[in-house]
C-alpha cells in the first residue's frame, strides 16, 4: 500500500543504477531509496558510501539495502540490472542475457504487492520494458523504459550547440528505438515555435546536411563514449532522475519514454520510444504528431527492427 512517503526500489546497482541514485539524492528527489542487488555486499557497500555524503547534501533521504518485500509500498521500481553492452556489441546483443535477469526480478517485485510504476533502463530498454509489461501482467500505463529520453537530450544539446539556442528552447525528439534504428522527426522539431526546417531555407543558418549530420552524432554517442570509457552512466542516471520527478511530482511532464501502442502511428503491442505526458499515474497520454510518410515509414522500420528481434527470442 503506498503512503505519502515518495519511496523509490533500485534493482541494480551498478554504474547505471548508482548514477541513477547519486542524481537522486542530490536532486532530493525522494524521501527513501532502497538498493537490491544480487550481490548484496555490492549494494550494503554502495548504500553506505551515498549514506556518508548525506551530510553534505540538501537530502533526507533514507537508503538501504533491501529485499523484494520492500517495493510492497514504493511509488516506483526502477530496474537497471542486467548486463550492458560492451564495445562492438549492439543493445539488442544483450536480450538473451537480460531476459534471464529480469525473470529473476518482476514476479518477485508484483508478489510484494507492488502497485506503483515500473521504470525500466536496462537495454534493450524496448524490448525489456516489454518483457516487464508481460512478466507483471500491469496496466501498460505503469510499465515504462527510459526509451529514446536520453537519446532527445543529446539531440536538444547538439541542435543547441550548432544553432546556439539553450537547448531548453530546442523542441524536438528522437523516436522509435533506443538503439541503432532511432530517428528524428525532423518535420516536427521546432525552436521555439518556429520549424527547424524553415531554417535551412534561411541563408546561414542551418543546413539539412547539418541537421543529418547531428542526427547521425546522436545514433552513435553511446557507441563513442563506450569506445572511449567502457560505458554511459550518467546520462541515463539524470534521465532515469527526470522522469522519476515527473512521476512524483505529477508534473504531466512530456518525455520519449519507451510506452505501449495500441494503434497509436500504426503500431498495436509494441513498445517504443513516442512523446507521453507522464503523472503519478505512469504514462497519462501517448501523443500522436502528424508524421511525415517518411517518417511514419522510419518508425515502422523501427518497430520492425526490435519486432523481428523479439519475435525470434520468443520463439
Ligand atoms: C546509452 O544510450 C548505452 O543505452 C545507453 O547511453
Amino acid at each position: 500500500m503506498r503512503t505519502d512517503k515518495r519511496k523509490i526500489v533500485l534493482v541494480g546497482t551498478g554504474m547505471v543504477g548508482m548514477s541513477y541514485a547519486y542524481s537522486l539524492l542530490n536532486q532530493g528527489v525522494c524521501d527513501e531509496l532502497v538498493l537490491i542487488d544480487i550481490n548484496r555486499k555490492r549494494a550494503e557497500g554502495e548504500a553506505m558510501d551515498l549514506n556518508h555524503g548525506l551530510a553534505f547534501s540538501a537530502s533526507h533521504m533514507k537508503i538501504y539495502t533491501g529485499e523484494y518485500k520492500d517495493c510492497s509500498d514504493a511509488d516506483i521500481v526502477v530496474i537497471c540490472a542486467g548486463v550492458a553492452q560492451k564495445s562492438g556489441e549492439t543493445r539488442l546483443d544483450l536480450l538473451k542475457r537480460n531476459a534471464a535477469v529480469f525473470q529473476s526480478i518482476v514476479r518477485p517485485v508484483t508478489e510484494s504487492g507492488f502497485n506503483g510504476v515500473f521504470l525500466v533502463a536496462t537495454n534493450p530498454v524496448d524490448i525489456m520494458t516489454r518483457i516487464t509489461y508481460s512478466l507483471s501482467g500491469f496496466n501498460p500505463k505503469r510499465v515504462i523504459g527510459s526509451g529514446t529520453t536520453l537519446d532527445t537530450a543529446r539531440l536538444r544539446y547538439l541542435l543547441g550547440d550548432s544553432l546556439r539556442v539553450d537547448p531548453r528552447n530546442v523542441h524536438a525528439y528522437v523516436m522509435g528505438e533506443h538503439g541503432d534504428s532511432e530517428f528524428v522527426p525532423w518535420s516536427q522539431a521546432m525552436i521555439a515555435t518556429k520549424p527547424i526546417l524553415s531554417l535551412c531555407e534561411e541563408e546561414g543558418v542551418v543546413c539539412r546536411g547539418e541537421l543529418e549530420r547531428i542526427e547521425d552524432e546522436v545514433r552513435g554517442a553511446a557507441y563513442r563514449i563506450i569506445e572511449a570509457k567502457q560505458a554511459t552512466y550518467y546520462g541515463i542516471g539524470m534521465a532515469l532522475t527526470r522522469i522519476t520527478r515527473a512521476i512524483l511530482g505529477d508534473e504531466n511532464s512530456v518525455f520519449t519514454v519507451s510506452a505501449m501502442l495500441k494503434g497509436e502511428y500504426g503500431q498495436s503491442d509494441v513498445y517504443a520510444g513516442v512523446p507521453c505526458i507522464i503523472n503519478k499515474n505512469g504514462i497519462q497520454r501517448i501523443i500522436s504528431l502528424s508524421l511525415t510518410d517518411d517518417e511514419m515509414k522510419q518508425f515502422q522500420h523501427s518497430c520492425d527492427t526490435f519486432g523481428k528481434v523479439l519475435k525470434a527470442f520468443y520463439k
